[in-house]
């Protein structure tokens, strides 16, 4: 194996590539000093590595105006069919080096950086993350737009800009405390107001029916100030726009308070209307139910909705003579339901058809449906989003009326297909009956859309056989079912010698960086030393450097399934003494205690473990704190193993698991999400698959149930390691502290974790004795990354736009903007 270059080699080898270009470098490093003279008014006497970040965040930016005004003028010119992604979360993460990547400057920026005599790792890591998401559904939106963009799509993404965004984690004498994520202190060189273009959104008073149609009156208006951020094609030209709103308070709220003298209250009240988008409800795969939450859910879609259709009417398509241009709104746009979030934009639509637009109602529905479609990402009954019919009709009230009579026709048509078939009826009402009623979100994205799509194959036939069944048996839809099995965003870079791989962009940048560095260097060498500045060995436990030798990474999802099953699974592998250490990571929902006992029992096995003479540097069990995109582009090139052991049925897709794929990691997962399709790319062979698949999980429900208690008399060593959980072993000083985790997987565990636990010891035993043969485990590795392709965001896309949008994908460039201004 040759030496690893030195940083000084790689800086000549970019130049001997010559990548780099003299005049970018010297162009981009004057633009950099008059950035931080005018935008940031600082010279390098007083100027931080924040300033220096800031600066160079302007230089990059200025490389995609033009391009961005271009693309958009490009769209109202060539007038194509436009899609809207609206989504609660966009988890973006950084933005600068994807710029870079993106717009071919990486090299030079580098070059520029290093002959301004800084670092660029250290620039970049000033970013504060856009963390306007809780996992995976956010990223997903995040990629989603990086290759909408990529493939060339007039797409826009958008959703609210969250003052404060998934909350900082901290853990303190071993309990998860949340800090509150200030992004934006620092201002986002990246976003642009346009207070010229806010948005009135209504909320609460009444509907009067008049001879002229309804009107909602004597509401409440909150303003939508939009904030737009560039999404850059990979190298094509294209940047779209992703555009977030901000609540403000129009200038007379509270306006008749003034009168009376409440000046200063008035004004201080203002706050209560801006809370709208003050901070991002930190709920994975979990319905809270808060009024303030379906605030925010009516507020981006009444918003985006209006902007939509002023587009819409503003385009060649749209502006062409005709008196009722709307009855062909759904040709010329699509929407996107990321979840039943944003379903609001159903009833919304109808009302601005039917009330505003003056479309008869079932013109509008025709519309309405052919517009929308829908992409379900769990079946979890925790996840689902019921909203009780009382806050409704309280917050918006008209809504209600649209949804009554929507559900209303809808059961008619039931009813006439199957008289008397009232359990049928009651099974697909968008009302759910009972003490509380409610609106079903789902059943409405279900009804109100021409397209429904789970996020990977075994989700789509899950929810066909569940949620869906009634549906497409009595074939009341015009929907149709699709599987859009979620992805990752990946580009092609070439790499040393030629090789062309496939790499996560978002997630693969120190693999990809390594294997640019060090050409020579084996993948398993790679692996060794993915990252200059993060590898779990420099992890700090206690106040000393722990030394991991090698780092297993355990993704463990904290509301779904998945989460108990962490529990005996971590003390399996005390008990085995592991070649690979456990590295842990998740964040729990603030109000979910479960999921944060289990983050404590996990940090107190680690005080235990990490301090057990015998164990010594053989296993140590770590807990990463502060979980989000930024960290997970550093972990998941470090990981040699990756756990995915979800029960089978209960995780939809999962990303984080192709990612890994991706970057070199093995999976030992259960045969749920997607990993069923990684094993179908990879070879099952080259997976450890181990568990009860669905069909098992059915039976067992079907038969004779789960009851824990067989598991735990009959295995002796699982019994032990809930006796020492439940007595106090990892929490001598509080022995009762796990007793009701314990009490909750002995009975009330409707994930069944101890069903599949033999299973799971037997296959870490395989993955232990693959791991002593370093050439066996590369190959399998090698198959995996050779495997990945299916899990490009590019290829989902690709499958949206043409079976659901009715879009062509397209790899051509747009011509590049004139930079001269005239
Ligand atoms: P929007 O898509 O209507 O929000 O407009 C975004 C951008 O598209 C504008 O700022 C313009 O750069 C461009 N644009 C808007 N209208 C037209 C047009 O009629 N022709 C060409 N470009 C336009």
């Amino acid at each position: 194996m040759s030496k690893p270059f030195s940083d000084h080699d790689k800086r000549k080898q970019i130049s001997v590539r010559g990548l780099a270009g003299v005049e970018n470098v010297a162009e981009l490093k004057v633009a950099f000093n008059r950035h931080l003279h005018f935008t940031l008014v600082k010279d390098r006497n007083v100027a931080n590595k924040r300033d220096y970040y800031f600066a160079l965040a302007n230089t990059v930016r200025d490389h995609l105006v033009g391009r961005w005004i271009r693309t958009q003028q490009y769209y109202y010119e060539k007038d194509p069919k436009r899609v809207y992604y609206i989504s609660l979360e966009f988890y973006m993460g950084r933005t600068l080096q994807n710029t870079m990547v993106n717009l071919a400057l990486e090299n030079a920026c580098d070059e520029a950086i290093y002959q301004l005599g800084l670092d660029m790792e250290e620039l970049e890591d000033m970013e504060e993350d856009a963390g306007l998401g809780n996992g995976g559904l956010g990223r997903l939106a995040a990629c989603f737009l990086d290759s909408m963009a990529s493939l060339g799509l007039a797409a826009y993404g958008y959703g609210i800009r969250y003052e404060f965004g998934i909350f900082n984690q901290k853990i303190v004498n071993g309990w998860q405390v949340e800090e509150a994520d200030d992004w934006l202190r620092y201002g986002n060189p990246w976003e642009k107001a346009r207070p010229e273009y806010m948005r009135a959104v209504k909320f609460y008073g009444r509907t009067e029916h008049t001879p002229d149609g309804v009107k909602w009156v004597d509401t409440q208006v909150v303003l939508a100030l939009p904030y737009d951020t560039p999404i850059p094609g990979y190298r094509n030209n294209i940047v779209n726009t992703m555009r977030l709103w901000s609540a403000k308070a129009p200038c007379d709220f509270n306006l008749k308070d003034f009168n009376v003298g409440g000046y200063i209250q008035a004004v201080l009240d203002r706050n209560l209307c801006e809370n709208i988008s003050r901070v991002l409800y930190p709920n994975d795969n979990f319905f809270e139910g808060k009024e303030l939450r379906l605030k925010q859910e009516y507020f981006v879609v009444a918003a985006t909705l209006q902007d939509v259709v002023r587009r819409f009417k503003a385009s060649k398509f749209g502006s062409r003579e005709n008196n009722n241009v709307l009855d062909v709104f759904h040709i010329q746009v699509a929407i996107q339901l990321n979840d039943t979030h944003p379903a609001m934009a159903i009833p919304e639509l109808m009302r601005v058809l039917v009330d505003e637009e003056k479309l008869g109602w079932d013109k509008a529905w025709d519309v309405c449906v052919r517009t929308c479609a829908y992409t379900n990402h769990t079946v979890l009954p925790e996840a689902l989003e019921r909203w009780p019919i009382d806050l409704f009709h309280h917050l918006l009230p008209r809504h209600l009326e649209i949804i009554f009579e929507i559900n209303h026709r809808f059961m008619e048509y039931v009813a006439s297909k199957f008289p008397g078939d009232h359990d049928r009826m009651r099974r697909m009402s968008l009302i759910e009956e009972g003490g509380c009623k409610k609106v079903n979100m789902a059943h409405l994205c279900i009804v109100g859309s021409h397209a429904v799509n789970g996020v990977a194959r075994i989700h789509s036939e899950i929810l066909i056989a569940t949620l869906y069944v009634s549906y497409t048996n009595t074939n009341t839809l015009k929907s149709s079912y699709f599987n859009g099995t979620n992805a990752t965003h990946t580009h092609y870079d070439n790499i040393g010698d030629g090789t062309t791989l496939a790499l996560t962009h978002s997630l693969t940048h120190s693999l990809t960086h390594s294997l640019t560095i060090y050409p020579s260097v084996s993948l398993s060498g790679i692996k060794k030393e993915p990252n200059k500045h993060w590898t779990p060995r420099t992890i700090m436990v206690g106040g000393k450097v722990c030394l991991v030798p090698l780092s297993l990474h355990s993704h463990q999802r904290v509301v779904t399934g998945s989460t108990y099953r962490t529990i005996p699974l971590i003390h399996n592998s005390l008990l085995l003494c592991n070649a690979l250490s456990p590295l842990l990571f998740s964040q729990a929902a603030p109000g979910y205690h479960t999921a944060k006992m289990i983050i404590r029992l996990i940090t107190a096995i680690g005080e235990v473990v990490n301090h057990d003479p015998v164990v010594g540097d053989r296993l140590k069990v770590i807990f990463l704190e502060n979980y989000r995109v930024t960290l997970a582009e550093k972990a998941i090139p470090s990981a040699d193993l990756s756990e995915q052991i979800s029960t089978a049925g209960t995780e939809a897709s999962g990303t984080g698991n192709m990612k890994f794929m991706l970057n070199g990691a093995l999976t030992i997962g259960t045969m749920d999400g997607a990993n069923v399709e990684m094993a179908e790319e990879a070879g099952e062979e080259n997976l450890f698959i181990f568990g009860m698949r669905v069909e098992d999980v059915d039976a067992m429900d079907a038969g004779k149930g789960y009851h824990a208690s067989e598991y735990y008399n009959r295995i002796p060593e699982l019994k032990q390691a809930m006796d020492q959980i439940a007595g106090g072993f990892f929490s001598p000083k509080q022995p009762d502290l796990f007793k009701e985790l314990v009490d909750l997987l002995m009975h009330h565990d409707r994930f069944k974790v101890f069903a599949d636990y033999e299973a799971y010891i037997k296959c870490q035993d395989k993955v232990n004795q693959l791991y002593k043969n370093p050439k066996e485990w590369t190959k399998m590795v090698i198959h995996n990354i050779a495997g990945c392709g299916k899990f490009s965001s590019d290829r989902t896309i690709a499958q949206y736009a043409r079976e659901i949008w009715g879009m062509e994908p397209s790899l051509e460039k747009i011509p590049a903007p004139d930079e001269k201004l005239k």
